[in-house]
């Protein structure tokens, strides 16, 4: 067993250093599914995904194939995907409409949408004097432990005891407030379909660069620069204020140079989750957003106005599984697989109300920037496999997170970096933190 093997766990990891098996030891990864990813709360989907009775989608939590269905009550459900028979998965499909219940394509077993059992086949004459029968819970679907959801935001947790769904996120929630505040209606939709991409790499190395202000400049910049080449030349052209934004969704890449990422900040909290703060000026003077200015405004007055286009967030890390840009109505989900293969699903979504072109802004950020085929995109991805195969080989033995070791601010519970410290590795060594309690509870 792992443990007679790793006697100590929590040696893995020190306070501005993690040791490479962390990422590449098979048995400490199924660790992590069971002491993580199959305790806390995951992100399942968005209401707006299923929304008739009967609609499903599936999602992987962990190691566990799970089903999120709108019930016949309107309620959203999530549960195993799996028949309590002889163990076929219910749907086989990604998604779908089960129609009024879930019928298994292997013995015709039914279930209601809440995965309570509704008939077997000539169920009397089949199991009378058996434990089995209408009543026993061994013949409905499983259900996750604890199923909540937050704004339309879908979560659930498999196991039945931790904090709820609202203390887990603590100030993270901001992630899905700024999200739907920013759309007149007060809420956001879902936009069919995502895209889905496996990496080559541990799970944790796709976090860690979620909120690493040191790489952009580095990583990106030459597809920043290529942007920045044609957006010098269409302002020479054009009027003033007249290059459309999507350029400058990635010649930032290029602009913003490390020494202006520093100026930013990260705000760590409890349970390894992280904001970044700093936005990139989507608050252009041009029509599109006039336009949009006046619906909102309308729609909650000036002063919350104001105070909603005022969120100063560029990313939200929620931890161990979402990735949320939310002045920009994208999210990526992250379910690992196994050590060395994680699947990302990568959302946008469209602000209730909003006119059409800010839809549009979205959409070509999701396409420019969080898209398989971006070379934004791309040039991560590289780094992942390669900092995989890296940590894979006897080179070394240790991860570093030392950037800004030790100038870290704690006050109230949260870890804040220092001024002129955007680009410190505080997010990491957060995360790690949050890692450690988890794997070392109860131990
Ligand atoms: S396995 Fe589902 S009905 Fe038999
Ligand atoms: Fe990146």
């Amino acid at each position: 067993m792992l443990h007679e093997r790793i006697p100590n766990l929590a040696g893995f990891v020190e306070p501005d250093r993690v040791r490479r098996e962390v990422y590449t030891d098979p048995s400490i990864f199924e660790m992590e599914m069971a002491r993580i990813h199959e305790r806390v709360w995951i992100y399942c989907g968005h209401e707006s995904q299923v929304p008739k009775a009967g609609d499903y989608y599936t999602v992987q939590i962990g190691r566990q194939p799970m089903v999120m269905v709108r019930g016949a009550d309107g309620k959203v459900n999530v549960l195993y995907n799996r028949c309590p028979h002889r163990g076929n998965m219910m749907c086989g499909d990604r998604q779908g409409n089960a129609g009024e219940f879930f019928r298994c394509s292997y013995h015709a077993w039914t279930f209601h949408l809440d995965g309570k059992l509704k008939n077997i086949p000539m169920m009397e004459s089949g199991y009378a004097g058996t434990r089995y029968g209408k009543d026993s819970p061994e013949c409905s679907m499983k259900r996750a432990a604890r199923v909540e959801s937050y704004r339309g935001f879908v979560f659930a947790s498999l196991a039945s005891d931790g904090p709820d769904l609202l203390e887990f996120l603590g100030e993270s929630k901001v992630a899905f407030d700024d999200m739907c505040d920013r759309a007149p209606e007060g809420e956001v939709e879902i936009v069919p379909n995502c895209f889905r991409v496996i990496q080559h790499s541990n799970w944790k190395i796709f976090l860690e660069n979620q909120l690493d202000a040191l790489h952009p400049s580095v990583t990106h910049q030459s597809t920043g620069r290529a942007a920045h080449e044609v957006e010098k030349v269409l302002e020479r052209k054009a009027k003033k204020g007249q290059v459309p934004l999507k350029y400058h969704m990635l010649s930032a890449f290029a602009t913003v140079t490390i020494d202006k990422w520093d100026g930013f900040q990260t705000i760590n909290y409890p349970h390894g989750h992280c904001i970044l703060t700093g936005y990139m000026g989507l608050r252009p003077q041009d029509p599109d957003t006039l336009a949009y200015d006046k619906i909102m405004i309308k729609a909650y007055g000036e002063k919350r106005f104001e105070e909603i286009v005022g969120v100063n967030i560029h990313h939200v890390l929620i931890y161990p599984g979402l990735s949320v840009q939310s002045p920009l109505q994208q999210l990526r989900a992250v379910r690992p697989l196994s050590v060395d293969r994680t699947l990302t699903e990568i959302w946008h979504f469209r602000l209730k109300g909003a006119p059409e072109p800010i839809y549009r802004r979205a959409l070509a950020y999701y396409n420019l920037v969080n898209s398989p085929s971006t070379m934004i995109n791309a040039d991560d991805l590289e780094n992942f496999w390669k900092c995989h195969q890296g940590l894979s080989s006897d080179g070394g033995d240790w991860v570093t997170f030392g950037r800004h070791f030790g100038r870290d601010i704690e006050k109230d519970g949260r870890v804040v970096t220092g001024p002129n410290m955007g680009t410190s590795e505080a997010p990491m060594r957060n995360q790690m933190k949050a890692w450690t309690q988890y794997m070392t509870a109860g131990k």
